[in-house]
């Protein structure tokens, strides 16, 4: 075989296994590896694959460390699932791929790896240690070993499992640069591990080990919202550690940890996921996790139970500090007030440098706006915190100084909901604009799409959409960064494709399916929030929140075409809808919160629960037919059909075109969501143009009518509407807000409500990925999902001359971009190599340098639609 060299057209790029670049630790016996091809071509497409995997890095696949070779497979295929030989654990495995382009060329990838962690519990060599305090005792504790290594070290890698938070040192040095790891679970049912790259750490002779464990979710010292403090799972922190190292001469040796080694309080005196973190600086222990320190004083570590015998390995884009926010103003108020202003709200952390006298206590509130007199007020954020004493205030970082030179604090264990810091001291201290950094806090997922228009307002939408989105990205989805922290379902359904328009997203959904599956219960209910620790089983619940079991994966499922999402939770959707089934003996439900948070007018809970349960089960039909199960794919189509026939009965007036008593989201849901009788959709879509224009191109929906008001208008013809909808700057509007200096979405429509008023709220979040789907006309095809076939049906609404989306889907950047020019448009497009698309136009015909395009068909009403094979095109639309 011929293979060319790595930038020529056709070679394949962005290999990954497990959706990440060359991971570390991963448990997958049977990984997925995908990859795509870099080919600008017109028409490139993949026509067969062969993959090489092996221990052996220079060579794959031909020498004696072979896994697994199979033969070239003529296939357009870009995801492939591991079939070779067993994979065994702590190892680390090169791949590569050759392609066949449409010449029928070979162009190899350069090398990848994946290296597998523990694989199985059973290989676990550590004790789950702890300092043997109980669950009130505050301070957070220190752990250290030093060891010695005689030989020369070829690799080593920390495997870290802890209940809680934790930070690795050695030699002094903080290992890696994740934050709040590992991510939050439900403890008692599943713990994830970190591994790590420590070998550059790495001395010859003496070494130090050091652990630094925070509560997170697993120790809820705070008393605040939904009982976290009562978690069955509560206990002091712990942790178990291997340390693997291999030698230059093929010898393997285990460090771990035990009754050896010793432990000491830290001078973190109390942190709290919730609240905040208190700091001493005097009660510092300068090189407490280096070789040489005097560790007499410590004791030994205590032997503990591990908080769940299922230990697995946490495969996802980590927490990171992403983005440094210089602050943008200081206002001092007097010696000793000071509060600093970020310009911007985010989630996340705020990081001090400060000079004063020893014993100077500071205290660092943060605010996500302020009182009229420039204080930090959390009035709008702070009505679930339920202290008990003066102890732990909210959002407010306590620290105190040692009087050594300027110090620096940022806390460890941690985040928040913030723009502004209002710094307080005992003594009077100088700060200045410099003193004070914000960190963007969130988990570290690449960026996949963009989008720019001619409208300033628009733009600043999507940005705030975007913003709240990562501030609610946590290793789980969550609803606000300061209030609550909490994976509520609804909210993270409703934004599921906002995310994914705009973050490469699957690992963290593929982790919170999973967290789906340890909370529901036999009988197929599932929490309001996920993780719980036992609370939201009966409140919030109904499928308008928890058919995030099924929404979720579809949604996954149709941006990367990976069907393991589906597989994985397909048992679970099942007793999920068979649940709703069994408790809906007329086929209709009530169980839900419905349309939270509305403008004014509120739609029957009834109605859109039960199109919950519609699309649920529409959902599990398609993906029994998916995967070859036949009855329960007639089962439950024919179950989704009654449902539908059941809400129609009751909701829709055929005559008036019209479903109940004809507000916005009760004739947008039963749109978006499929439910109106073929041939009344146009109808039923004016009925609603007319609703929205007499609500003067305004919005009147609560969340779940966000979902489905924009897409109902424009896939229904009347994109121009939704637009001015969606681009309003008067209330209630998304734009009325960023009108009002929002830089995040919130959580209630007026400024000045007086509840629900959190500034930091993904729920209403949906308007994002509307502007890919009916501005830049992107759309996944259930059909050919991933990209594979891309539905591209873009409205050149009127009153925007410009706009343009792109996202970097499994296949490459998608593009559609349009502008107008004199009477027509001038329409750029970009399909990516191995996939195609097709152009539905409702409007005007293609023309191509100068010559009018043939459609592949001319439906009139419809539309016309052009089949394009991969490339770039340049349109003018007249
Ligand atoms: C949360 C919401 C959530 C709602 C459910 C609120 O407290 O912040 O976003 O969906 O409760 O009732």
């Amino acid at each position: 075989m011929r293979s060319v060299s790595a930038q020529t057209p056709g070679t394949p790029v962005d290999l990954k296994t497990e959706h990440l670049v060359n991971p570390l630790g991963i448990d997958a016996t049977t990984p997925r590896f995908s990859w795509r091809l870099q080919d600008p071509r017109r028409g490139a497409r993949q026509t067969a694959w062969q993959i090489q995997v092996s221990t052996d890095s220079l060579e794959p696949g031909r020498g004696a460390g072979n896994s697994w070779q199979p033969a070239r497979q003529a296939s357009d295929q870009t995801l492939v699932t591991y079939s070779g030989k067993p994979l065994r654990p702590f190892t680390a495995y090169f791949w590569r791929v050759t392609a066949w382009d449409q010449d029928g060329k070979p162009h190899t990838s350069a090398t990848a790896r994946f290296e597998t962690g523990l694989m199985h519990p059973k290989n676990w060599q550590g004790a789950w240690i702890s300092d043997g305090a109980d669950e009130t005792i505050k301070p957070a504790p220190y752990f250290r070993k030093v060891f010695q290594t005689g030989k020369t070290i070829r690799s080593a890698r920390a495997y870290v499992a802890t209940g809680g938070l934790y930070e690795l040192y050695l030699n002094g040095q903080k290992i890696g640069n994740h934050r709040l790891d590992p991510m939050y679970t439900r403890f008692d049912r599943r713990v994830l591990y970190v591994t790590y790259d420590v070998t550059k750490q790495f001395r010859t002779g003496a070494n130090a080990l050091g652990v630094l464990l925070g509560n997170g979710w697993y120790n809820h010292q705070s008393t605040a919202v939904w009982y976290f403090h009562k978690a069955p799972w509560r206990n002091r922190p712990t942790f178990c550690l291997d340390l693997r190292i291999t030698y230059d001469d093929g010898s393997v040796e285990t460090i771990s940890s035990g009754t050896d080694w010793k432990t000491s309080l830290s001078p973190i005196r109390f942190n709290s996921i919730y609240t905040a973190e208190r700091y001493d600086a005097r009660l510092e222990q300068p090189g407490w996790n280096q070789v040489n320190f005097d560790d007499t004083k410590w004791t030994a570590a205590k032997i503990r139970s591990a908080p769940s015998a299922n230990i697995v390995a946490q495969v996802m884009h980590p927490i990171r500090n992403v983005e440094a926010i210089p602050a943008r103003s200081l206002t001092k108020l007097n010696d000793t007030t000071y509060v600093f202003d970020l310009g911007r709200n985010i989630a996340g952390v705020s990081q001090i440098r400060v000079q004063g006298p020893a014993g100077t206590t500071l205290r660092l509130k943060h605010a996500e706006r302020l009182t009229k007199d420039g204080r930090a007020d959390q009035s709008n954020i702070d009505m679930h915190y339920r202290p008990t004493d003066q102890s732990d205030p909210f959002q407010t970082d306590v620290i105190t100084l040692s009087g050594r030179g300027e110090e620096t604090f940022m806390p460890h264990f941690n985040y928040k909901g913030f723009q502004y810091v209002e710094v307080t001291s005992t003594q009077p201290v100088t700060l200045t604009q410099q003193s004070l950094t914000g960190y963007f806090m969130h988990s570290d997922v690449p960026a996949t799409g963009q989008v720019n228009s001619a409208n300033p307002a628009l733009n600043k939408i999507w940005q705030a959409t975007n913003n709240s989105y990562l501030s609610n990205l946590f290793g789980y989805p969550t609803d606000c960064p300061q209030r609550e922290k909490n994976g509520w379902t609804g909210d993270a359904h409703i934004a599921v494709e906002t995310g994914l328009y705009n973050f490469d997203g699957i690992t963290i959904y593929e982790k919170w399916l999973a967290d789906h599956r340890d909370e529901q219960q036999p009988n197929g209910v599932l929490p309001s929030i996920i993780p719980t620790g036992g609370w939201g089983y009966d409140w919030g619940n109904g499928p308008d929140w928890t058919s995030t079991i099924a929404l979720i994966p579809w949604n996954v499922y149709l941006f990367y075409g990976d069907k393991k999402i589906l597989i994985d939770n397909y048992d679970a959707i099942k007793r999920y809808v068979d649940h709703l089934e069994a408790s809906s003996p007329n086929n209709l439900t009530s169980w839900g919160l419905g349309d939270w948070v509305p403008v004014k007018s509120k739609a029957p809970v009834e109605l859109t629960s039960s199109i919950y349960y519609y699309t649920d089960t529409r959902i599990l039909a398609n993906i029994a037919r998916l995967l070859n199960r036949t009855d329960d794919y007639t089962h439950y189509s024919s179950l989704a059909a009654r449902i539908r026939q059941a809400i129609n009965a009751k909701y829709l007036n055929q005559t008036a075109a019209r479903y109940g008593s004809g507000l916005q989201t009760e004739l947008s849901a039963p749109l978006h969501w499929g439910l109106v009788p073929d041939g009344l959709s146009a109808a039923v879509a004016s009925q609603l143009a007319q609703r929205v224009e007499a609500d003067q191109a305004h919005i009147d929906v609560g969340l779940l009518g966000t979902k489905t008001i924009l897409n109902a208008l424009s896939d229904n013809g009347h994109a121009d509407l939704a637009y001015r909808v969606a681009s309003q700057e008067t209330f209630p509007s998304w734009g009325w807000w960023i009108a009002n200096g929002a830089t995040t979405l919130y959580e209630n429509w007026p400024i000045d409500a007086k509840s629900d008023i959190s500034l930091n709220h993904i729920m209403f979040g949906e308007v994002g990925a509307w502007m890919y789907k009916a501005l830049g006309g992107i759309k996944p095809d259930p059909n050919a999902p991933g990209f594979k076939h891309i539905l591209l049906k873009p409205n050149f609404v009127k009153t925007l001359d410009h706009f343009e989306a792109t996202h970097q889907g499994p296949h490459g950047m998608i593009r559609s971009a349009w502008r107008r020019s004199g009477s027509g448009i001038t329409y750029l497009v970009t399909v990516p190599p191995n996939s195609t698309a097709t152009l539905f136009l409702t409007d005007g015909q293609a023309y191509a340098d100068g010559r009018l395009l043939s459609p592949t068909t001319n439906a009139g009403v419809s539309g016309r639609q052009y089949r394009l094979v991969a490339g770039s095109y340049q349109f003018e639309i007249r």
